[in-house]
């Protein structure tokens, strides 16, 4: 019997402009504990985020990364037992579903013999997620800049000079990857490529060099954010509300519908009118004050 313990972060995907390239880990962290026997059973028991909601048979995609690595190393019919510790909010753009795979994916590779390189279990969980900007930031921590090639997912990790605050923002409801995404134009005009491609590149300067001033405008998007804005009511309401208390910038985290706010001053003030602002558009939402992850998957844990 082996068992261990890790410890992944939540992620905010996008930031902004870097749709499906670009994201962080937070300081809001899932636990998975794992244990491999040989009796052959399977069980699942989840506390805390999503327990009442999150599948504990075949369809929970901690087992499913489990179980890669598993098939992988051709390790058949041995007993699986998961236990699942969420913090991260289900479905609200904090990553709650690639800190699954991942936790599973690192989990597994901790109890056999950690023979899977970082950059494999990168590839196997974009292979899973589908896209590269959670689940990169999950595994490496700090900021995430993630390409899908031909030749495999590559990620480039590094963080900011300076501490930076992130203020979430998050609504009572819950909002899919999948319908977030059916909003999303197929095409786009090339001048919003434009518009994101040098966004994009000038969030990426400000990030690594520390020019914070910079992220009010290197914050923007033309992608995607102005699709979702009918799936999160007041958005606009709450993006000046955070603005008005000294924000820096402010995005949707994600998919939606959490909206994130980068800050280095009043972080509770922020946190609170951006509550307010939801609450006045019929929303319910909490906030979270946070900081940028800098370790990423962790086995604070192992029993051989
Ligand atoms: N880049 C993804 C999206 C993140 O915005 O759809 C959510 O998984």
């Amino acid at each position: 019997m082996s068992k261990v313990t890790v410890r992944v972060p939540g992620t905010t995907a996008n930031c902004g402009p870097g749709f499906d390239a670009i994201g962080m880990s937070c300081t809001i962290y899932n636990t998975m504990e794992l244990v491999l026997s040989a009796e052959g059973q399977t069980s699942i028991a989840i506390y805390g985020e999503g327990s009442s909601q999150i599948p504990n048979d075949d369809r929970n995609i901690a087992l499913q990364a489990v179980k890669l690595v598993l098939d992988y190393h051709q390790i058949l019919d041995t007993g699986i037992q998961i236990r699942l510790t969420n913090n991260i909010p289900l479905a609200r753009g904090l990553g709650s579903s690639a800190a699954a795979i991942v936790a599973g994916l690192v989990a597994a590779n901790a109890v056999t013999g950690n023979r899977l390189s970082k950059q494999t279990l990168l590839e196997m969980a974009t292979t899973i997620e589908g896209h590269p900007d959670n689940v990169a930031p999950a595994i490496y921590g700090g900021i995430c800049l993630s390409v899908m090639h031909a030749a495999g997912t590559k990620c480039l990790s590094f963080l900011p000079p300076d501490k930076l605050g992130l203020v979430v923002a998050v609504p009572e409801f819950t909002l899919s990857t999948k319908v977030s995404r059916q909003v999303l134009p197929k095409t786009v005009p090339l001048k919003d490529a434009v518009f994101n491609v040098s966004r994009a590149a000038l969030l990426v300067g400000a990030l690594a060099k520390g020019e914070l001033s910079y992220l009010k405008y290197a914050l923007e998007d033309k992608l995607h954010q102005p699709y979702r804005e009918k799936l999160v009511p007041g958005m606009e309401a709450v993006f000046e509300a955070a603005a008005r208390e000294g924000a820096l910038g402010v995005t949707i985290s994600g998919a939606g519908p959490s909206l994130i706010a980068y800050t280095t001053e009043n972080h509770q003030e922020i946190g609170q009118a951006m509550v307010d602002a939801f609450e006045k558009h019929g929303t319910k939402a909490v906030y979270h004050v946070l900081e940028i992850d800098t370790i990423g998957a962790e086995i604070i844990e192992f029993i051989p």
